[in-house]
């Protein structure tokens, strides 16, 4: 904490060496420990000043995804911090309480700076978060879930990406890790516990569920809570999206339950409940109100056709390119802007600089898991998607804001546009 009240964070991107399996040491990148970084907590309003330390033997740069900070603050490919130069950015918090998360966006090597380790959580507070009558003991019964999976050579050492099949599926590994850990678990009370869950992984795309088949209720997504939770049975979260939970375990004293994903098949996460009394709890009807994109009329249009074709990855038919600024927004106006997968594959589209909403998905009303502000939606084969969005800072020419498949192979390979917000 600095005199005038601004919070000061020292994150060094550093080398490490972890023991994930047995007898291998395995080299890691991570921000002032071995593999990952440090959770950032802050609350809305703060002032924040960051210090990047960049101890690598390559360039890097951390991006603060999820954040609404002017482009010159949000760390993209036009950032590179030189090997042991720092980057200091001052920016404040002006959003929604909400689970945010850092990483590295450098040219052509977010994917496997990524893989080595480099991200980190980053939760903001407000009223909403503060007030509701949610668990709140960070690590108790409010348990953060970085969710990645990894692939390790035969000497124990990650293997990133290999061939152009790695390139256009994205790279996925046969070990999932939470925070970090493979084969994690985690002992809990008899009560609600509430999971935040980062799909922090490069490219898999989970369908999360518990082995029982229980319902659970959706409360936030990526940028803010949900107005009413959402019974579900399993939760589909594509890399890049947030989405926190609050799973009844009441019933389970003394037994366990697996958290597992629905597509892999694999269970993800043990969890044993604690032989003690059952504590009951009642989830808030309401949690909060979205007024943000109310009633929008004659907003501009700006369309976003995502390209996929052997060896070429592309958004509205270019990759892409540093010194090319593909879109100039009009700061503080509400466009709609259409995102189109005529293909196959699947993409989550990210955006920098912004929180937006979801207005429609093919032409029919948003899942009623999506009726938060996001930063990232997932486009299944053949989707269209429309979305509000305005930004509120500004991005220029030599500091552009980017938007991009959040697969990092596919952002790596060229499917990325830089725009400015003036
Ligand atoms: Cu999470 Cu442009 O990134
Ligand atoms: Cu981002
Ligand atoms: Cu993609």
């Amino acid at each position: 904490l600095l005199k005038d009240g601004t919070k000061e964070y020292n994150l060094n991107v550093q080398e490490g060496i972890v023991e994930f399996l047995n007898g291998s040491k395995t080299k890691t990148y991570g921000v002032n420990i071995d593999f990952l970084g440090p959770t950032i907590r802050v609350n809305k309003n703060d002032t924040l000043k960051m210090n990047v330390k960049n101890s690598l033997k390559e360039e890097t740069v951390i991006h603060w995804h999820g954040l609404k900070v002017p482009g010159k603050n949000d760390g993209g490919p036009n950032r590179s911090i030189h090997p042991n130069d720092t980057w200091t950015t001052q920016f404040q918090i002006n959003q929604r309480s909400s689970m945010c998360w850092y990483h590295p966006h450098t040219h052509e090597k977010t994917g496997e700076q990524v893989f080595k380790g480099i991200s980190g959580l980053f939760i903001i507070d407000d009223e909403d978060s503060l007030n509701l009558d949610i668990p709140k003991n960070y690590g108790i019964d409010d348990i953060p879930l970085v969710v990645q999976d990894r692939r390790f050579d035969t000497q124990g050492q990650f293997l990133y990406k290999q061939s152009m099949h790695d390139t256009m599926m994205g790279v996925t590994g046969n070990f999932s890790l939470i925070n970090g850990i493979v084969d994690p678990y985690v002992k809990v009370s008899a009560k609600t516990i509430r999971f935040r869950i980062l799909n922090g992984s490069n490219a898999r795309i989970y369908r999360f569920m518990f082995n029982d088949k229980r319902a659970f209720y959706q409360i936030a997504g990526d940028s803010s809570f949900l107005p009413k939770p959402v019974k579900m049975t399993t939760l589909l979260l594509s890399p890049g999206e947030r989405a926190e939970i609050l799973v009844d375990l009441s019933d389970l004293a003394g037994k366990g339950i697996l958290f597992g994903d629905e597509l892999g098949g694999k269970p993800l996460l043990k969890i044993f409940v604690k032989d003690e009394k059952a504590q009951k709890y009642e989830i808030p009807k309401k949690l909060t109100t979205i007024n943000e994109y109310k009633n929008i009329i004659e907003a501009n249009v700006r369309e976003f056709e995502l390209n996929i074709r052997p060896g070429w990855l592309a958004i509205n038919g270019k990759q892409m390119d540093m010194k090319r600024i593909d879109e100039i927004v009009p700061l503080g106006k509400t466009e709609i802007w259409r995102i189109k997968n005529p293909q196959r594959m699947p993409h989550p589209f990210h955006i920098h600089g912004c929180s937006f909403k979801i207005i429609s998905r093919n032409g029919n009303k948003p899942y009623l898991n999506e009726s938060g502000l996001k930063d990232t939606v997932l486009l299944l084969s053949n989707e269209t998607v429309n979305i509000a969005v305005k930004f509120e800072y500004e991005s220029t020419k030599k500091y552009p804001y980017m938007y991009h498949c959040h697969i990092l192979e596919h952002e790596d390979a060229g499917m990325m546009g830089q725009f400015i917000v003036k």
